[in-house]
């Protein structure tokens, strides 16, 4: 059957990356066999919000809504549209309004990738981050009272319901049990912030007594961030709320090297609605223009893509092996952008990994 997906470049280097992401999808689709059909839509990106007002047009969930995924480039132009806007206007619109509740991020030190930490080889940083993506934080529970006098107050609530920790950490657990350790480790702070983090901390334990099988732990976040740092090789799954969750799958790509490979999905687990995938990375404006941005983190999120939209089927999963196979060889062997210590251009990087499918 034919997968629809919906292709938005965003802005900045989202529309330089985004040809080389879709070169190799239908590269892939050409070997395996894959039905994939992309309709590109040229809003949700700064430059409609400066003709329009607003980053996407009234009817944008309609408009998407069919679709099977959307691979997403990156959003942001901050010199002209302010940040908080640019993104809540679209991007954060997508992962709540289409239920996207798991932000999942692979954190894998990649062969011919140089790792920040000392003494570490691939194989030895290979685990994933599991964060909740809708609720906890980053509510929209709050406001200012008595604003621009002595008495000024602000007030933010975070917001955590059963229903949204434990279908974050259902997720995390099925995942861990997928995986050879078989291990979860859950971020808190019930240590300091004493109301909802030890519920999360029950709803952990209640969840864990449906999977004997793996072993889990749990850290306040603070010592797991330096854990992240001193020893990566002991994580497998790290399932953390919103705003932790955040900041542990920054700080993890970030350890496994270059910010220009980091995938993500924002996955809809239930496909009643569509799943997004994207670089981890944003539009980097400081490099926009000249056709040096590393391709690799919007081709691997287009193999994340290809691994949820296949569910096991055996071409989806070759075409994503052979993806990450085709990614490994031209990080060892190159063409390299220059952040990676090359002198190849975005397209040169992406037709070598095309080339290999
Ligand atoms: P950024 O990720 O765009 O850039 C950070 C640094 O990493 C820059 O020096 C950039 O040149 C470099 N970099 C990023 N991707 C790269 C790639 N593929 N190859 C080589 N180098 C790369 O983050 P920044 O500068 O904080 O944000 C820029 C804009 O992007 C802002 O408007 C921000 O809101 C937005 N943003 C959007 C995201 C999204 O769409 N999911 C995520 C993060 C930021
Ligand atoms: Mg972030």
């Amino acid at each position: 059957s034919t997968h629809r997906i919906a292709v938005i470049a965003g802005d900045g280097i989202g529309k330089e990356v985004m040809p080389e992401g879709l070169r190799v999808l239908r590269a892939a689709a050409a070997r395996f066999g894959l039905q994939l059909e992309f309709t590109t839509f040229a809003w949700a990106n700064c430059d409609y919000y400066r003709e329009h007002g607003q980053m996407m047009p009234a009817d944008w969930f309609d408009q998407l809504k069919g679709f099977d995924a959307i691979y997403f480039g990156a959003v942001g132009w901050p010199d002209a549209v302010p940040d908080h806007i640019s993104l809540w206007g679209s991007l954060i619109k997508f992962r709540r309004e289409f239920d996207q509740y798991v932000n999942l991020r692979p954190v894998r030190l990649m062969p011919g990738v140089p790792c920040p930490l000392a003494g570490k080889k691939p194989g030895d940083i290979d685990f994933y981050v599991v964060r909740e993506n809708t609720e906890g934080e980053y509510s929209a529970v709050g406001g200012r009272l008595f604003e621009h006098t002595e008495r000024e107050l602000v007030l933010q609530e975070a917001v955590f319901t059963r229903k949204g920790v434990d279908r974050i950490l259902q997720f995390a657990f099925e995942l861990a049990r997928s995986r050879p350790k078989k291990h979860l480790t859950s971020a808190t702070k019930s240590n300091g912030i004493a109301i909802s983090m030890p519920y999360w901390d029950e709803r952990v334990k209640a969840m864990a007594a449906h999977y004997p099988d793996v072993r889990w732990d749990q850290y306040h976040v603070d010592i797991l961030a330096a854990r992240f740092v001193l020893s990566p090789e002991r994580f497998d799954v790290v399932v953390a709320s919103n705003l932790f969750g955040d900041i542990l799958s920054d700080l993890g790509p970030a350890c496994a090297g270059t910010i220009g490979i980091a995938p993500s999905a924002n996955l809809n687990p239930e496909r009643t609605l569509p799943s997004l995938f994207e670089p981890v990375h944003g539009s980097a404006p400081d490099i926009y223009g000249q056709n040096i941005a590393n391709p690799v983190a919007m081709v691997w999120s287009g193999a994340m893509m290809l691994d949820f939209l296949g569910k096991g089927d055996a071409r989806y999963v070759q075409a994503h092996d052979a993806i990450m196979h085709a990614i490994e060889t031209v990080l060892v062997q190159g063409p390299r952008t220059p952040d990676m210590g090359g002198t190849a251009s975005t397209t040169e990087m992406g037709m070598a990994i095309a080339a290999l499918l």
